[in-house]
């Protein structure tokens, strides 16, 4: 029996699985490369909020790169000190303000005056000074799925140049705002060096421009966006990728902070599905399996590629499929028009690179529990989320029966 089979007869199915060694790795290489600069990894608690992740994140000493105040307190829980812990997102509300304040974390990751000045009122109220950080938006295309790519004027992250200079002189003139940081992020799944290049130039630029008016940046900020290869994609060289920040930053004294998300645990995941049926329709041969869409969105809403494999079956003849879930949309599927051999009710479908965005997007549509979540660590696997019962999605409705 397989590893992957083994664990789908312990645990069930479908099943995340999560390889912390990969992660481990992974972390170690990009630490490697900027090894020549002051770092900070702060990991996009986005692509994968499991507690163990972070805890072990938090073990590699990780920071963490949040979005919301929920992961914020999810961080901090896990274990990341709050000196590493950052808080962006282009719409944060007063209380969670409020609360990253009383927090005392590394700094909020500004994307508007309007936000600097909710930010401020914040700070004076509590009596505290809030080390802010901005994002700007260079305006770089980074050649990815429009849907995740976040550095062109048309789309609503960050502030344009000319606005970002005025907060800071803002920011430095305040009692209340102390302007530590300036950020960036393009995009995601970036699988050219140039975009940060020329984002890392315009930015470091930006910076010795604010030198010259007596502020002073510590923490520059690169954002996340390292791609990884689903299918045949060229990825990043890291080494390059490092090499292009440290050149754009010339002689500037500054801490680097990268956020990366799916390049730490992407490749590390790997989702377990079993086979339900096979289906003819007399045009098309569907696989229909026990995963769905609301467990791994991905490909229905990015059209996004996970390799897959059928466990136990090396040499089979193959033949083309599509590879479906039992949710009640068209789009409900994994992959389409690809090769497998011959399947019969509980072959064991491998869905792979699916530690990024896979249960942190999942949801309950069509009162589907969602999945349990394994890690493996040195040989050994451990549950780190249970299934949910149907007892567990229903927990939080008052029926009027
Ligand atoms: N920092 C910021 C401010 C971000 O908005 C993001 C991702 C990251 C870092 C991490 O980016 P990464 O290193 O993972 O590329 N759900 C989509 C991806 C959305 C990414 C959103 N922002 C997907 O499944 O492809």
């Amino acid at each position: 029996m397989t590893k992957f089979s083994a664990l789908a007869q312990k645990y069930g199915t479908p099943l995340y699985v999560y390889n912390f060694d990969t992660i481990t790795q992974k972390f170690s290489a990009l630490k490697e490369v900027f090894k020549a600069r002051k770092s900070l990894i702060c990991f996009a608690v986005k692509a994968n909020s499991n507690l163990s992740v972070l805890h072990h994140m938090a073990h590699l000493g990780a920071g963490c790169d949040c979005v919301s105040i929920g992961e914020v307190k999810r961080a901090l829980f896990a274990g990341i000190p709050k000196y590493k812990i950052i808080f962006s997102g282009v719409g944060k509300r007063d209380d969670e303000i409020e609360e990253a304040l009383r927090n005392d974390i590394l700094m909020l990751n500004l994307e508007s005056e309007e936000e600097m000045k909710r930010v401020e009122i914040i700070a004076e109220k509590l009596g505290v000074v809030a080390r802010i950080s901005i994002r700007v938006n260079p305006n770089i295309d980074p050649k990815t799925h429009p849907y995740i790519s976040t550095g062109l004027h048309e789309n609503k992250f960050g502030v344009d140049i000319e606005s970002a200079k005025r907060m800071y002189i803002h920011a430095k003139n305040s009692l209340s705002l102390d302007p530590v940081g300036i950020h960036f992020h393009i995009g995601s799944q970036i699988t050219e060096v140039n975009p940060f290049k020329e984002a890392a130039e315009v930015l470091a630029n930006l910076l010795r421009n604010l030198k010259a008016l007596k502020i002073d940046i510590k923490f520059f900020d690169v954002g996340g966006g390292i791609g990884i290869q689903y299918k045949e994609e060229e990825t990043i060289a890291l080494y390059e990728y490092a090499q292009s920040i440290f050149s754009a930053l010339g002689g500037l004294d500054v801490t680097l902070v990268c956020e990366p998300g799916r390049y730490l645990v992407g490749d590390c995941g790997y989702f377990l599905t079993k086979v339900l049926y096979e289906k003819h329709n007399g045009f098309k041969r569907f696989v229909i399996v026990d995963g769905a869409m609301n467990d791994l969105i991905r490909p229905s809403l990015y059209q996004a590629y996970h390799a897959i494999e059928a466990e136990g079956k090396e040499g089979a003849e193959k033949s083309v499929c599509d590879v479906v879930g039992p949710v009640c949309e068209s789009g409900d599927f994994f992959a389409k028009n690809i090769e497998l051999p011959a399947l019969e009710h509980d072959d064991l479908l491998v869905v792979k690179s699916a530690g990024a965005y896979g249960f942190t997007m999942s949801s309950n549509y069509n009162t589907r529990s969602r999945v349990a979540e394994v890690a493996l660590q040195n040989g050994e696997d451990r549950l780190i989320r249970r299934r949910e019962t149907f007892e567990d999605v229903i927990a939080l409705e008052k029926a009027c029966l």
